[in-house]
């Protein structure tokens, strides 16, 4: 370990909060050391050596441990005696739970698969003057990945603490988070929250604040490019600390610390370890890659409908239109605003130019029209006070269906009193509900995906006494919620309260756990969980039960996108980045937060295009839309009260998003095939750089490029009035597929391009073969299109690729049984010619179209042929059609009906 600490060694905060002082700091039996805060942020107040446990006794890979004789935390009296516990999943995965049992753990049902890998890890226990520690070393390097001798272990019951060295600075994840670097910065101390909370992100200053998810796990690339990620598998309100050192200080108010170490030795195996433990993502239907129109504020369906007619018009692929909170009455779920009648004939119109609809579900429901009472009358049941004499009774008297409930009353949109449904609910009641309501709703207007909102739980005014929300005429008799939070209350004013609260954006006076939700003492199931303890993972639950409602009541695939999400959301549904701004920041930050939810294994992830908050500009939107083009989720939304920020605003964006969308609707065989392979075997779709080239130094802080699966790597233009575009391409043999030099051979290095806004952005394919379809202007009818292959061959003049094709929208009850195609194509050429084998390696009995084109790159020289032979049968050329050029080397041929 190669430990750097800075000016002030590692150090430990003892005051996270953030008033307090030499007094408080010494009170607390801890060092007060000011430091220039300029030089990595060391905090002033820290612990004194030798806090955490000794080692009592042993059995086996069972450790007893005993709080120590070093410093105690002010946070809670530490319990004396904790275990630790080591074990192997499948060989491979360590697992070293530190706890103590019939504590919390978070209800959530993880697979725990594993996939089976020479590389293993061991566990190995050191102690010294008192104090006990223990490192991971990988195997196969005697290399140690973990090594808690930094000390500091805490374990009381709200507070909990375990800090690390790590065996390099190259570290990736942790979430959910607006980084402004792929790679963390190890050179200054920097908090982490990580807490659901309804908080968009500030891209514009370094902003540690917690978002709407939480995903405690983070990717660590080793000095020689070993890769190993670490799962802490936790739900309560938590944050870690990327400090010199380079080391980690990682803190939670509850559960256990159930740590999972996966062994890589690849990123892509990590990921694929990680995911097969926490469940792998689902596979959208094919439709979902397509492009997504949306905004809040449409003042009615014809607004709607005029602004879907603008981009089809223009020409530009569309193929879904997404209905915000406006389609509704009052903001109330299952209900359809007065101004959006003849909303089903659209969707049926939409239907027939093969688009789909997608709208929007909040998980609130107002307590006071027919939905609930429904709720009310089948037992569903929502998020509970505690007891009766918690709950407000002012506010409760104003709904006589929530009579005699302990329902916690909040606010969100709807005018009225809101309640939140219980998804884990073990009765199944609140969940045949939810399936039963949108199955009533979907039989008047029939959408095709789902988007579940404002599910961390967001509410509104939480703990105010003036709400911004309630300066309107739009909520006649609410009242805030107000939480106990007269000091006695445990759950919403823990003794340590996470940098949730001790930085919420300049608003440090007013924060509590419980700003912009609901009251952590809230309870669930009756009463068996603790919303202190299940918040995070509200948006899980609801997710899971959207999309087993949205398959039952559809019978089809669809799609499903969430808000708030936890480790294993990716099983059910794709995620957006949440309320970004229309600002060059935010784009910039986007191209990160899609790579790191693809880490978290949610591989349908992008940000709303153009920008969601703020007044979006010509070239701004126009950049954002050629980026967004290689997002899996791909939605231009907007705010309430900005104007139109569609592509069709604009000739120029038009234009620009015609080509980026033709060019995606192009490649999607190859995206589906990605989607495919994420959902059958635990990869991501776009990835960090150094996931294809890991023993390539350059690559490792690279996170403003990506790669769009493992052929394809994109350079977003990403600054205001760029006309070129600085790049590192690795090691490779690379084509450009963006500008006048296709189908060229491109060195690689660090380069410059052009990149006017005329071009694509730079995109660049390596040596491979790469399914393609002639596009169209929706997915369902490109997909008929006949197939084509670009093969890009590699130095050694070899290509390899694959394709993956179902019927788009059939429900994946497991991949062994599913009706799908796989073929694997293998180009090779010699100096005695080129051979091209397609073998088909699944055979479903889905309709395939032909394969009428195929375009290779580099190709020496003329052909002379007029028909070649593949895989021993003969195939004729459409000679008047295929081409040859000496200067590009691009062979061009096309076949009849391959
Ligand atoms: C939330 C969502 C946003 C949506 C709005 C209205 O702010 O994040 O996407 O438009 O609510 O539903």
């Amino acid at each position: 370990l190669c430990v750097k600490p800075g000016i002030a060694g590692p150090r430990i905060d003892c005051l996270p909060e953030p008033s307090g002082n030499q007094t408080v700091c010494e009170s607390r039996g801890c060092i007060w050391n000011p430091v220039d805060n300029d030089i990595d942020g060391a905090p002033w107040c820290y612990f004194k050596d030798g806090v955490g446990y000794n080692l009592a006794s042993q059995i086996g890979s069972t450790y007893n441990l005993r709080k120590n004789n070093g410093p105690r935390n002010p946070w809670g009296a530490e319990f004396e005696n904790i275990q630790l516990r080591t074990s192997t999943i499948g060989a491979s995965v360590l697992n070293v739970k530190i706890g103590i049992d019939g504590r919390y753990e978070p209800p959530v049902d993880f697979p725990r698969e594993t996939i089976s890998t020479p590389e293993t890890l061991s566990f190995t226990t050191a102690s010294s003057d008192d104090l006990f520690w223990f490192s991971v070393i990988r195997n196969s390097s005697n290399r140690k990945i973990f090594d808690t001798s930094l000390g500091g272990l805490i374990f009381s019951d709200q507070f909990l603490q375990l800090s690390t060295y790590l065996p390099s600075e190259n570290v990736y994840g942790w979430g959910e988070n607006a980084h402004q670097s792929l790679k963390h910065n190890f050179s200054r101390y920097l908090t982490w929250g990580m807490l659901a909370r309804d908080q968009p992100p500030n891209s514009g200053n370094l902003d540690t604040m917690n978002l709407y998810g939480v995903h405690p796990f983070y990717m660590c690339l080793e000095p020689d490019g070993n890769a190993h990620g670490v799962f802490i598998f936790n739900s309560n309100p938590q944050e870690v600390t990327t400090a010199p050192g380079p080391s980690l200080i990682y803190r939670t108010i509850g559960g256990n610390l159930d740590i999972y170490f996966f062994p890589g030795p690849t990123p892509a195996l990590v990921t694929q370890q990680y995911l097969a433990f926490i469940g792998k993502p689902f596979l959208p239907a094919y439709w979902a890659l397509g492009y997504q129109l949306s905004r809040y504020g449409y003042n009615g369906l014809d607004e709607m409908k005029q602004r879907v007619g603008a981009v089809r018009d223009a020409g530009i692929p569309l193929d879904i239109a997404v209905a915000d909170i406006d389609y509704m009455n009052r903001y109330k779920d299952f209900s359809t605003n007065d101004n959006w009648s003849g909303f089903e004939d659209y969707v049926k119109q939409m239907h027939g130019w093969n688009m789909k609809m997608i709208p929007i579900f909040d998980p609130a429901v107002e307590a006071d029209y027919l939905p609930f009472q429904r709720a009310m009358s089948m037992g569903a049941k929502f998020i509970e006070w505690d007891d009766y004499s918690q709950v407000q009774q002012d506010i409760q008297k104003l709904y006589p269906m929530a009579k005699d409930t302990k329902i916690m009353l909040g606010v969100v949109w709807p005018d009225h009193h809101v309640g939140f449904p219980d998804f884990l609910d073990s009765t199944g009641k609140t969940q045949a509900w939810w399936r039963d309501e949108l199955e009533l709703y979907h039989s008047k207007l029939t959408f095709d995906g789902i988007w579940i909102d404002m599910n961390e739980p967001a509410n509104f005014g939480t703990n105010e006494l003036h709400p911004w929300y309630f300066d309107d005429n739009d909520h006649p008799n609410d009242a805030p919620l107000f939480c106990p939070t007269n000091g006695s209350n445990q759950w919403d004013l823990p003794p340590f309260q996470t940098h949730a609260v001790y930085y919420y954006g300049g608003n440090q006076n007013n924060a509590y756990l419980s700003s912009k939700t609901l009251c952590l003492t809230g309870v669930q199931n009756n009463g068996t969980y603790r919303f202190y303890d299940v918040k995070n993972l509200y948006g899980l639950t609801e997710a899971i039960q959207t999309q087993a409602a949205l398959m039952d009541v559809t019978g089809k695939r669809g799609a499903v996108v969430s808000r708030s999400t936890f480790p294993s959301a990716g099983r059910y549904a794709g995620h957006w980045l949440g309320d970004n701004t229309a600002r060059w920041e935010d784009l910039r930050t986007s191209v990160i937060g899609a790579q790191e939810f693809n880490l978290f294994g949610i591989p349908y992830v992008g940000s709303d295009v153009c920008g969601f908050l703020g007044q979006s500009n010509e070239e701004l939107c126009l950049r954002w839309q050629q980026m967004g083009a290689f997002h899996s989720f791909f939605r231009n939304h907007n705010t309430l009260g900005e104007p139109a920020q569609d592509p069709a605003v604009w000739p120029s964006v038009a234009s620009a998003t015609k080509t980026a969308n033709l060019f995606r609707y192009q490649y999607l065989p190859y995206l589906f095939s990605l989607h495919f392979q994420a959902s059958q075997n635990g990869l991501t779709v776009v990835r960090p750089v150094f996931f294809e080239y890991p023993s390539d130094t350059e690559t490792f802080d690279l996170g403003y490029q990506f790669m769009w699966g493992p052929r394809i790597l994109v350079a977003p233009v990403l600054h205001q009035g760029a006309v070129t575009t600085n790049l590192y391409l690795p090691n490779d043999v690379w084509y450009s597929l963006f500008d006048y030099k296709y189908g060229s051979q491109i060195d690689a290095g660090y380069i410059t391009v052009p990149s006017p806004i005329t071009y694509r952005i730079p995109v660049f394919v390596r040596g491979s073969a790469v399914p393609r379809q002639t596009p169209t202007t929706t997915t369902t009818m490109s997909r008929h299109n006949s197939f084509e292959l670009l093969v890009a061959p590699c130095q050694m003049g070899r290509a390899v690729g694959v394709l993956y094709w179902d019927d788009g929208q059939k429900i994946v009850d497991s991949f062994d049984t599913h009706d799908f195609h796989q073929f694997n194509f293998n180009f090779n050429s010699t100096s005695s010619g080129a051979q091209l084998t397609i073998s088909r390696t699944r055979m479903g009995t889905v309709a395939l179209p032909t394969m009428d084109i195929i375009e290779i790159f580099n190709y020496p020289s003329p052909p002379n042929f007029r028909s070649f032979t593949l895989n021993g049968s003969t195939v004729n050329i459409n000679v008047q059609s295929s081409t040859y050029s000496g200067i590009t080397k691009i062979l061009y041929i096309s076949t009849k009906n391959l």
